[in-house]
Protein backbone atom coordinates (compact mmCIF):
# COMPACT_ATOMS: atom_id res chain seq x y z
CA UNK A 1 0.00 0.00 0.00
CA UNK A 2 3.28 2.09 0.47
CA UNK A 3 4.28 1.71 -2.58
CA UNK A 4 5.68 5.37 -4.11
CA UNK A 5 4.55 4.78 -7.70
CA UNK A 6 1.57 1.86 -7.59
CA UNK A 7 1.56 0.69 -10.93
CA UNK A 8 5.11 -0.47 -10.87
CA UNK A 9 4.80 -2.46 -7.94
CA UNK A 10 2.36 -5.47 -8.90
CA UNK A 11 0.74 -7.52 -6.71
CA UNK A 12 -1.48 -9.92 -8.83
CA UNK A 13 -0.84 -11.64 -11.72
CA UNK A 14 -2.80 -9.36 -13.87
CA UNK A 15 -0.73 -6.44 -12.49
CA UNK A 16 2.75 -8.50 -13.71
CA UNK A 17 1.16 -9.11 -16.77
CA UNK A 18 0.47 -5.72 -17.40
CA UNK A 19 3.50 -4.44 -15.97
CA UNK A 20 5.90 -6.69 -18.10
CA UNK A 21 4.24 -5.97 -21.25
CA UNK A 22 5.13 -2.28 -20.47
CA UNK A 23 8.65 -2.74 -19.13
CA UNK A 24 9.71 -5.01 -22.37
CA UNK A 25 7.86 -2.68 -24.97
CA UNK A 26 10.41 0.24 -22.80
CA UNK A 27 13.18 -2.09 -23.27
CA UNK A 28 12.54 -2.45 -26.97
CA UNK A 29 11.91 0.68 -27.72
CA UNK A 30 14.68 1.90 -25.74
CA UNK A 31 17.29 -0.31 -27.39
CA UNK A 32 15.87 1.19 -31.11
CA UNK A 33 16.02 4.34 -30.09
CA UNK A 34 19.27 3.82 -28.86
CA UNK A 35 20.51 2.38 -31.89
CA UNK A 36 18.69 4.85 -34.53
CA UNK A 37 20.30 7.74 -32.35
CA UNK A 38 23.79 6.22 -31.90
CA UNK A 39 23.77 5.62 -36.12
CA UNK A 40 22.38 9.34 -36.59
CA UNK A 41 25.22 10.74 -34.42
CA UNK A 42 27.96 8.50 -35.95
CA UNK A 43 26.74 10.13 -39.36
CA UNK A 44 27.02 13.82 -38.12
CA UNK A 45 30.39 13.24 -36.22
CA UNK A 46 32.44 11.31 -39.50
CA UNK A 47 30.61 12.93 -41.84
CA UNK A 48 30.66 16.78 -41.21
CA UNK A 49 34.15 18.01 -42.88
CA UNK A 50 33.37 15.33 -45.76
CA UNK A 51 32.74 17.00 -49.12
CA UNK A 52 31.48 14.22 -51.39
CA UNK A 53 29.04 12.02 -51.18
CA UNK A 54 29.30 8.83 -49.08
CA UNK A 55 29.17 5.30 -51.30
CA UNK A 56 26.07 4.51 -52.46
CA UNK A 57 24.97 0.92 -51.57
CA UNK A 58 22.51 -0.70 -53.60
CA UNK A 59 20.63 -3.75 -53.15
CA UNK A 60 22.57 -5.78 -50.29
CA UNK A 61 20.89 -8.93 -49.97
CA UNK A 62 21.87 -9.19 -46.78
CA UNK A 63 21.67 -5.76 -45.66
CA UNK A 64 17.72 -6.65 -46.77
CA UNK A 65 17.29 -10.03 -44.69
CA UNK A 66 18.69 -8.34 -42.07
CA UNK A 67 16.88 -5.37 -41.82
CA UNK A 68 13.75 -7.59 -42.20
CA UNK A 69 14.19 -10.56 -39.61
CA UNK A 70 15.08 -8.03 -36.80
CA UNK A 71 11.53 -6.15 -37.05
CA UNK A 72 9.63 -9.64 -37.64
CA UNK A 73 11.23 -11.01 -34.40
CA UNK A 74 10.20 -7.74 -32.42
CA UNK A 75 6.65 -7.68 -34.08
CA UNK A 76 5.84 -11.82 -32.75
CA UNK A 77 7.39 -10.78 -29.56
CA UNK A 78 5.29 -8.12 -28.88
CA UNK A 79 2.10 -10.17 -30.22
CA UNK A 80 3.08 -13.19 -27.71
CA UNK A 81 3.31 -10.59 -24.99
CA UNK A 82 0.47 -9.17 -25.50
CA UNK A 83 -1.68 -11.81 -26.28
CA UNK A 84 -0.36 -13.99 -23.03
CA UNK A 85 -2.17 -10.08 -21.27
CA UNK A 86 -5.34 -10.46 -22.84
CA UNK A 87 -5.83 -14.05 -21.67
CA UNK A 88 -4.35 -13.22 -18.25
CA UNK A 89 -6.78 -10.43 -17.92
CA UNK A 90 -10.08 -11.65 -19.43
CA UNK A 91 -12.84 -12.24 -17.05
CA UNK A 92 -15.64 -12.57 -18.65
CA UNK A 93 -17.88 -15.56 -17.61
CA UNK A 94 -18.61 -18.50 -19.94
CA UNK A 95 -22.81 -17.47 -21.01
CA UNK A 96 -24.90 -19.15 -20.01
CA UNK A 97 -28.26 -18.69 -21.33
CA UNK A 98 -30.30 -16.55 -18.57
CA UNK A 99 -33.22 -19.31 -17.60
CA UNK A 100 -29.93 -21.36 -16.91
CA UNK A 101 -30.03 -18.71 -13.52
CA UNK A 102 -31.98 -19.58 -10.63
CA UNK A 103 -34.28 -16.39 -9.27
CA UNK A 104 -31.81 -13.99 -7.42
CA UNK A 105 -29.02 -15.75 -8.34
CA UNK A 106 -26.46 -13.51 -9.53
CA UNK A 107 -24.23 -14.52 -12.91
CA UNK A 108 -20.83 -16.41 -12.37
CA UNK A 109 -19.15 -13.57 -10.36
CA UNK A 110 -18.07 -13.81 -6.24
CA UNK A 111 -18.33 -9.62 -6.06
CA UNK A 112 -20.44 -7.30 -7.72
CA UNK A 113 -18.94 -3.82 -7.31
CA UNK A 114 -21.64 -0.36 -7.86
CA UNK A 115 -20.34 3.11 -8.41
CA UNK A 116 -21.75 5.75 -7.28
CA UNK A 117 -21.71 9.29 -6.53
CA UNK A 118 -18.85 9.26 -4.85
CA UNK A 119 -18.52 5.84 -2.96
CA UNK A 120 -18.86 2.25 -4.06
CA UNK A 121 -20.85 -0.55 -2.98
CA UNK A 122 -19.77 -3.79 -2.58
CA UNK A 123 -22.35 -6.76 -2.58
CA UNK A 124 -20.84 -10.61 -2.14
CA UNK A 125 -23.56 -12.09 -3.87
CA UNK A 126 -23.32 -15.56 -2.95
CA UNK A 127 -23.22 -14.85 0.81
CA UNK A 128 -25.69 -12.18 0.87
CA UNK A 129 -23.46 -9.38 1.84
CA UNK A 130 -22.92 -6.02 1.29
CA UNK A 131 -20.82 -3.45 2.31
CA UNK A 132 -19.04 0.08 0.96
CA UNK A 133 -15.48 1.02 0.26
CA UNK A 134 -14.24 -1.61 1.53
CA UNK A 135 -13.20 -5.24 -0.27
CA UNK A 136 -11.78 -8.34 1.84
CA UNK A 137 -10.40 -11.10 -1.01
CA UNK A 138 -8.67 -13.87 -0.07
CA UNK A 139 -4.69 -13.23 -1.21
CA UNK A 140 -3.91 -15.74 -2.99
CA UNK A 141 -2.46 -16.09 -6.55
CA UNK A 142 -4.69 -18.79 -7.60
CA UNK A 143 -7.72 -17.85 -6.13
CA UNK A 144 -9.72 -15.35 -8.84
CA UNK A 145 -12.38 -13.43 -7.74
CA UNK A 146 -14.54 -12.71 -11.05
CA UNK A 147 -16.06 -9.17 -10.26
CA UNK A 148 -18.70 -7.06 -11.92
CA UNK A 149 -17.88 -3.77 -12.23
CA UNK A 150 -21.05 -1.37 -12.96
CA UNK A 151 -22.72 2.25 -12.00
CA UNK A 152 -25.95 3.39 -10.68
CA UNK A 153 -25.34 6.88 -12.09
CA UNK A 154 -22.52 7.93 -14.21
CA UNK A 155 -19.78 6.59 -15.50
CA UNK A 156 -17.12 5.53 -13.01
CA UNK A 157 -13.65 3.79 -13.50
CA UNK A 158 -12.76 1.09 -11.30
CA UNK A 159 -8.97 0.98 -10.49
CA UNK A 160 -6.52 -0.76 -7.57
CA UNK A 161 -2.95 -0.07 -9.33
CA UNK A 162 -1.33 -2.98 -7.65
CA UNK A 163 -3.64 -5.64 -8.37
CA UNK A 164 -4.47 -5.12 -12.04
CA UNK A 165 -6.12 -2.98 -15.23
CA UNK A 166 -8.66 -0.18 -14.95
CA UNK A 167 -12.20 -1.30 -16.03
CA UNK A 168 -15.06 1.51 -16.79
CA UNK A 169 -18.32 1.16 -14.07
CA UNK A 170 -20.76 2.05 -16.99
CA UNK A 171 -24.48 2.48 -15.81
CA UNK A 172 -26.30 -0.50 -17.35
CA UNK A 173 -23.75 -2.50 -18.60
CA UNK A 174 -21.93 -5.17 -16.87
CA UNK A 175 -18.10 -5.24 -17.37
CA UNK A 176 -15.58 -8.34 -15.57
CA UNK A 177 -12.72 -8.38 -14.08
CA UNK A 178 -10.27 -10.97 -11.98
CA UNK A 179 -9.52 -9.17 -9.14
CA UNK A 180 -6.53 -11.14 -7.17
CA UNK A 181 -3.86 -10.12 -4.80
CA UNK A 182 -0.59 -12.44 -4.35
CA UNK A 183 0.02 -11.99 -1.15
CA UNK A 184 -2.13 -10.27 1.97
CA UNK A 185 -2.34 -6.51 2.42
CA UNK A 186 -3.79 -3.23 2.17
CA UNK A 187 -4.05 -2.10 -1.78
CA UNK A 188 -5.37 1.30 -2.45
CA UNK A 189 -8.06 1.60 -5.23
CA UNK A 190 -9.55 4.59 -6.83
CA UNK A 191 -12.32 5.94 -9.31
CA UNK A 192 -10.18 6.67 -12.27
CA UNK A 193 -12.79 8.52 -14.78
CA UNK A 194 -14.02 12.11 -13.47
CA UNK A 195 -17.38 11.56 -12.24
CA UNK A 196 -18.48 15.19 -10.52
CA UNK A 197 -17.30 17.49 -7.78
CA UNK A 198 -16.13 14.38 -5.63
CA UNK A 199 -14.33 12.69 -7.80
CA UNK A 200 -10.94 13.18 -5.97
CA UNK A 201 -12.69 11.63 -2.84
CA UNK A 202 -14.05 8.07 -4.54
CA UNK A 203 -11.27 6.17 -2.74
CA UNK A 204 -11.82 2.13 -1.56
CA UNK A 205 -9.61 -0.30 -0.46
CA UNK A 206 -9.18 -3.67 -1.51
CA UNK A 207 -8.05 -5.95 1.93
CA UNK A 208 -6.13 -9.29 0.98
CA UNK A 209 -6.08 -11.33 4.03
CA UNK A 210 -5.69 -15.43 3.96
CA UNK A 211 -8.92 -17.65 3.06
CA UNK A 212 -8.87 -17.98 6.97
CA UNK A 213 -8.77 -14.47 7.81
CA UNK A 214 -11.57 -13.89 4.60
CA UNK A 215 -13.97 -16.90 5.63
CA UNK A 216 -14.16 -14.88 9.19
CA UNK A 217 -14.82 -11.74 7.93
CA UNK A 218 -17.79 -12.79 5.62
CA UNK A 219 -19.43 -14.87 8.77
CA UNK A 220 -19.18 -11.45 10.86
CA UNK A 221 -20.71 -9.65 7.72
CA UNK A 222 -23.72 -12.17 8.06
CA UNK A 223 -24.49 -11.46 11.37
CA UNK A 224 -26.98 -9.20 12.21
CA UNK A 225 -26.31 -6.26 14.87
CA UNK A 226 -26.37 -6.76 18.15
CA UNK A 227 -29.65 -7.39 19.89
CA UNK A 228 -30.98 -3.88 21.45
CA UNK A 229 -30.95 -5.21 24.87
CA UNK A 230 -27.16 -4.95 24.70
CA UNK A 231 -27.16 -1.47 23.76
CA UNK A 232 -26.48 1.29 26.48
CA UNK A 233 -28.96 3.76 26.85
CA UNK A 234 -26.82 6.17 24.70
CA UNK A 235 -26.81 4.13 21.99
CA UNK A 236 -29.84 3.05 22.80
CA UNK A 237 -31.65 6.74 22.40
CA UNK A 238 -29.45 7.21 19.12
CA UNK A 239 -31.51 4.15 17.76
CA UNK A 240 -34.53 5.67 18.69
CA UNK A 241 -33.62 8.81 16.88
CA UNK A 242 -31.82 6.91 13.78
CA UNK A 243 -35.55 5.32 13.17
CA UNK A 244 -37.62 8.36 14.02
CA UNK A 245 -35.24 10.60 12.01
CA UNK A 246 -34.73 10.17 8.00
CA UNK A 247 -31.95 7.98 8.06
CA UNK A 248 -33.80 4.85 6.93
CA UNK A 249 -34.89 6.78 3.69
CA UNK A 250 -31.63 6.22 2.64
CA UNK A 251 -29.59 3.79 4.40
CA UNK A 252 -29.73 -0.01 5.35
CA UNK A 253 -29.44 -1.87 8.65
CA UNK A 254 -29.75 -5.33 8.34
CA UNK A 255 -32.00 -7.00 10.34
CA UNK A 256 -33.90 -3.53 10.90
CA UNK A 257 -37.10 -1.76 8.88
CA UNK A 258 -34.32 0.52 7.25
CA UNK A 259 -33.83 -1.01 4.09
CA UNK A 260 -33.27 1.87 1.62
CA UNK A 261 -29.79 1.52 -0.55
CA UNK A 262 -29.33 5.18 -1.47
CA UNK A 263 -26.56 5.87 0.85
CA UNK A 264 -24.09 2.90 1.99
CA UNK A 265 -25.48 -0.12 3.46
CA UNK A 266 -24.82 0.76 7.45
CA UNK A 267 -24.90 -2.71 8.63
CA UNK A 268 -21.56 -3.24 9.88
CA UNK A 269 -20.59 0.51 9.77
CA UNK A 270 -18.13 0.50 12.44
CA UNK A 271 -16.10 -2.29 11.39
CA UNK A 272 -14.74 -0.15 8.28
CA UNK A 273 -12.23 2.20 8.72
CA UNK A 274 -12.84 4.98 6.78
CA UNK A 275 -15.99 7.95 6.45
CA UNK A 276 -16.72 9.13 3.10
CA UNK A 277 -15.23 6.46 0.76
CA UNK A 278 -11.78 7.74 2.10
CA UNK A 279 -12.35 11.37 3.23
CA UNK A 280 -11.85 10.48 6.76
CA UNK A 281 -10.39 7.91 8.59
CA UNK A 282 -13.19 6.64 11.16
CA UNK A 283 -13.16 7.90 14.53
CA UNK A 284 -15.60 8.99 16.93
CA UNK A 285 -14.26 12.28 16.63
CA UNK A 286 -14.69 12.20 12.55
CA UNK A 287 -17.60 10.34 12.56
CA UNK A 288 -19.33 13.30 14.87
CA UNK A 289 -17.58 15.76 12.49
CA UNK A 290 -19.43 14.23 9.09
CA UNK A 291 -22.84 14.15 10.90
CA UNK A 292 -22.72 17.49 12.04
CA UNK A 293 -22.14 18.37 8.51
CA UNK A 294 -21.45 16.12 5.77
CA UNK A 295 -21.25 19.27 3.34
CA UNK A 296 -18.63 20.63 4.79
CA UNK A 297 -16.10 17.84 4.70
CA UNK A 298 -17.40 16.30 1.33
CA UNK A 299 -19.32 19.47 -0.16
CA UNK A 300 -21.24 17.65 -3.10
CA UNK A 301 -22.57 14.37 -1.68
CA UNK A 302 -25.45 12.93 -1.36
CA UNK A 303 -26.42 13.45 2.57
CA UNK A 304 -27.48 17.23 3.44
CA UNK A 305 -27.10 18.75 6.84
CA UNK A 306 -29.42 17.79 9.07
CA UNK A 307 -28.45 20.49 11.74
CA UNK A 308 -28.61 17.71 14.45
CA UNK A 309 -28.51 19.21 18.19
CA UNK A 310 -25.65 18.29 19.82
CA UNK A 311 -27.44 15.86 22.21
CA UNK A 312 -28.65 14.18 18.98
CA UNK A 313 -25.42 13.88 17.39
CA UNK A 314 -24.11 11.68 20.34
CA UNK A 315 -26.44 9.51 20.54
CA UNK A 316 -26.52 8.82 16.84
CA UNK A 317 -22.57 8.02 16.86
CA UNK A 318 -22.66 5.94 19.92
CA UNK A 319 -25.44 4.19 17.77
CA UNK A 320 -23.49 3.76 14.60
CA UNK A 321 -20.84 2.84 16.53
CA UNK A 322 -22.55 -0.12 18.15
CA UNK A 323 -23.06 -1.79 14.49
CA UNK A 324 -19.79 -3.92 14.03
CU1 LIG B 1 -16.35 8.08 -9.64
CU2 LIG B 1 -14.61 9.46 -10.50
Amino acid sequence: MNSVIPVLDPASPQAEAINNLFLQVLLISAIIFAIVAGLILLAISKGRRRQTLPDQNFGSERAEIAWAIGPVIIVIWLIAISANLVITLNAMPDVKPLEAYNVGEAQDVELIVTGHQWWWEVEYPKAGVISANEIHIPADPKRKFRILVTSDDVIHSFWVPQLGPKIDAIPGRENYLWLQASQPGIYQGRCSEYCGAQHAWMNFKVIGETEEEYQHWLAKQQQKPEPTRLLSPLAMAGREYFFKATCPRCHKVAGTSAEAMIGPDLTHFATRTEIGSGVLPNSTENLTRWLRNPQAVKPGCKMPNFKLSETNLKQLVAYLETLK
